[in-house]
């Protein structure tokens, strides 16, 4: 999605925002763009289809840009295509508003049409453009300044959107307004900076507010202030960012994903510490009740991508351990599906960002509906984690590979501490189980760490299979899950066609598609389902497939199917998911790696889907 960052102090402006854009990268974009000012110069705008460094190039490392205010953007095309053109920053024709967007403005047409009728032009296909021209006839017609401006617009605008304005006569300010779409602002001694998400800000200071929705900030060298819609002055909390910098860094690994796979166990660690005290589960943070858990009659898991297949495993796990019906569904599709609700649900939503739009309008609709709602986030107080009842923080860190690795890892622990605490409660478990379960979980990490020690052997593997076009992932119950968070990795980052299978499911249809050489990955690491894979293994292997299979240290007599095996340390069947996805997220990244593909970046990919 669209990076944003903005710079007001005594420095030069544009290296410090190419360097805030660097930071943002991750979200995945098309072409970028600067905008900068000093107080007695007219601003100046650079724009560049393509990667950072062409704009760097263009501004000679921002260097040939002279200003100590501006603004920068990275942009991920939604209205237009990706061109210098339709790149931010956007401006009125007389520039005298300038800025940049992300998110989506829902109705641009009807607005575009009502500045048309009185006699503005369009030089772009951008909904940015028609935002600003707002914000521009507002300030000639009521001649309000910027906050009353912006304010009028907002009340116009419908969707989505974090705005950073400049305004030719407001030369020491920039002016930001925020509905559904992440903005965060940092204020030091003499200077402010804005960006879309923390980490292009960890190098200059961890104290940032978040701007919160529908409220405009005025931010000048080193001071900032907070309006509502109806421009009355709110105050906004500051709030300290607990990651350091150095997390966001690539510390010595090629790539973040690597750098992040191998985080998991800390990721793990942390989260379960967060949550694990004394030897009990502690709840108290996530203001979640014994109560609450026995009251729940049903839980409705709604997410996207990983963070849903983290909900797929935790409906076998829930299920199985709390005997609670679990529904685990797409927010996409959630939300404009009427569910069936009662006031005994609980509604959870698993997200890293905290900013997906799907997600996010999941949440609202549940809360629309009065069902109490929590948040499975990783990123500290982002839209979701603002808005559910319950918040239960993961300690992932930051995540700033596109796939999900490390907090997919965390998602998963969080999961299954609610199932075995909700277990207890719901006398399905008695305490002896219980701390069974908490010690395996404690395990976890170190045997997650055993895993990774295994990785040449998956690199070897990849690198030999570099070429595949095709790859099934089969397996049964939670092996189903892990296998479509293998398939999910196989995908986005290998460009590899996959698909997960119901192992059983396969001869339903699917088995059509295999010939020889199709690589099939069989998932088994549920003792009781083993047999039963296994014979499905057996029928893709007649067929030409060429065999992979992933299962439990013990398990040997897999070798007489498959072509190559890898092996994961024994655990409770509950929480297999933690160990087996590591070979699955390595064989992804390796494959890729291989392939010479942009591991941390992929094509079309953004991190946070804050749009719909
Ligand atoms: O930030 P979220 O967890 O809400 O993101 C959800 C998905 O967009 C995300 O998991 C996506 O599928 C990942 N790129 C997968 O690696």
């Amino acid at each position: 999605m669209c990076g944003i960052v903005g710079y007001n102090g005594s420095e030069q402006a544009a290296p410090i925002l190419l360097e805030g854009l660097s930071r943002l990268e991750y979200r995945g974009y098309d072409s970028a763009g600067l905008a900068v000012r000093n107080a007695s110069t007219p601003i100046e705008i650079v724009k560049a289809k393509g990667r950072l460094r062409v704009l760097a190039e263009k501004t000679n490392d921002g260097e040939a840009l002279h200003g100590t205010c501006g603004i920068g953007h990275t942009r991920w095309a939604t209205h237009g295509e990706p061109s210098e053109n339709n790149a931010h920053p956007h401006a009125s024709d007389d520039r005298t508003v300038v800025g940049v967007h992300n998110g989506i403005i829902e109705n641009y047409q009807e607005l575009k049409e009502k500045l048309l009728r009185h006699d503005y032009v369009f030089y772009s296909d951008t909904d940015t453009e028609v935002a600003l021209k707002l914000i521009h006839y507002y300030m000639g017609k009521y001649a309000g300044g910027p906050v009353d401006s912006i304010a009028r617009a907002m009340t116009r605008i419908r969707g989505s959107y974090a705005l950073a304005v400049m305004f030719a006569e407001y030369p020491d300010e920039i002016f930001v307004a925020r509905k559904d779409s992440p903005m965060v602002i940092g204020v030091t001694d003499g200077a402010c900076y804005i960006a879309s998400d923390v980490p292009a800000l960890l190098k200059y200071t961890r104290s940032v507010y978040y701007i919160g929705n529908q409220q405009i900030a005025r931010l000048g060298k080193g001071t900032v202030s907070f309006f509502d819609i109806d421009r009355e002055p709110v105050s906004v909390e500051q709030t300290e960012v607990k990651w350091d910098a150095e997390a966001a860094e690539k510390g010595g690994f090629e790539h973040f994903m690597i750098k992040e796979i191998h985080e998991q166990p800390k990721a793990v660690r942390d989260t379960l510490h967060s949550l694990i005290k004394e030897d009990h589960i502690d709840l108290s943070g996530t203001g979640l009740t014994d109560e609450d858990l026995r009251k729940y009659e049903r839980i409705h898991i709604v997410a996207c991508g990983s963070a849903y297949h983290v909900g797929l495993a935790g409906q076998y796990i829930i299920e199985d351990l709390a005997r609670m019906p679990v529904r685990v569904e797409l927010a996409s599709e959630f939300r404009y599906r009427n569910p069936l609700l009662t006031d005994r649900d609980l509604v959870i939503v698993i997200s890293q960002s905290g900013e997906t739009a799907d997600s996010l309008a999941a949440l609202r609709l549940a809360k629309e509906k009065g069902i109490e709602t929590l948040g499975i986030i990783n990123v500290i107080g982002s839209s979701i984690a603002r808005e559910a009842d319950h918040v239960l923080y993961t300690l992932a860190g930051p995540e700033i590979a596109v796939a999900t690795t490390k907090a997919y890892s965390a998602q998963l622990a969080a999961v299954y501490v609610l199932a075995v605490q909700a277990a207890l409660i719901r006398g399905c478990i008695d305490e002896e189980k219980y701390k069974e379960l908490l010690n395996e979980m404690e395990q976890l990490p170190a045997k997650m760490e055993r895993v990774l020690e295994d990785k040449e052997r998956i690199q070897w593997f990849a690198a030999k299979y570099s070429n595949a076009r095709d790859m099934f992932f089969i397996g049964r119950g939670i092996d189903y899950a892990i296998s479509m968070e293998g398939s999910l990795k196989m995908k986005e980052i290998s460009y590899v066609h996959s698909e997960a299978y119901a192992a059983g499911e396969l001869k339903h249809g699917t088995i059509s598609l295999v010939e020889n050489g199709t690589l099939v990955v069989g998932v088994c690491t549920q003792n009781h389902l083993f047999e039963k894979t296994r014979s499905n293994m057996v029928e893709v292997k007649s067929r030409g497939a060429y065999l992979m299979g992933l299962t439990n240290y013990g398990n040997y007599s897999i070798e007489d199917t498959a072509d190559f095996t890898v092996y994961i340390p024994r655990t409770d069947a509950h929480f297999t998911t933690s160990l087996a996805v590591i070979p699955l997220q390595l064989l992804g990244y390796y494959l890729s790696v291989a392939r010479g593909l942009n591991v941390d970046k992929p094509r079309n990919l953004a991190k946070s889907v804050t749009v719909e």
